[in-house]
């Protein structure tokens, strides 16, 4: 059985990396090369951020190939979390009928609700193409490195953009 990740450890790490700034698009880029660098067996991880008129989630920043974009809400993993407002975790993509294969090789996702003050801001979309690569404690963990980052981060700025 796999191990799981030594998430207090990268929480400590993590907070020492965004030490430096607040800025929603320096954190959200050091986030996601983190996550990417730190988490074992991944493809892909970025932030998709939510338009102003609230019909689509577009591509923020990311590690890994090119992706889709933009999705439109209620599409996908990640338009089903837009929509739901909760974490989804997904042990194998391609049992989904409403799946937006953007990379083949991804099986298992998981993609978590950026909120802040209780304002959507869009998710964390974080793929591997190990089918049940994430398990609850997977999910716990990265829900707390999640909100380190929305704790240190002004995302307000974003309701302005795309
Ligand atoms: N697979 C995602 C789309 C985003 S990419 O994988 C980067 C989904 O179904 O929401």
């Amino acid at each position: 059985m796999q191990q799981t990740e030594p998430y207090s450890l990268i929480g400590k790490q993590l907070s020492a990396l965004l030490e430096g700034s607040n800025h929603w698009l320096t954190n959200s880029s050091q986030m996601s090369a983190f996550i990417f660098q730190q988490i074992k067996e991944l493809n892909w991880v970025g932030f998709y951020w939510l338009n102003p008129s609230k019909e689509r989630l577009e591509l923020g920043s990311f590690q890994g190939n090119p992706a889709c974009n933009p999705i439109p809400l209620g599409k996908g993993v990640c338009g089903t979390c837009a929509i739901t407002q909760e974490t989804q975790r997904i042990d194998d993509v391609t049992c989904l009928d409403n799946h937006i294969a953007c990379d083949p090789n991804s099986r298992s996702e998981l993609v978590l609700p950026v909120i802040q003050n209780n304002v959507f801001y869009g998710v964390l979309d974080i793929d591997s193409p190990k089918p049940k690569r994430f398990n609850a404690d997977d999910q716990a963990g990265i829900a707390l490195l999640l909100e380190q980052f929305c704790q240190k981060t002004d995302l307000t700025p974003i309701s302005a953009l795309f």
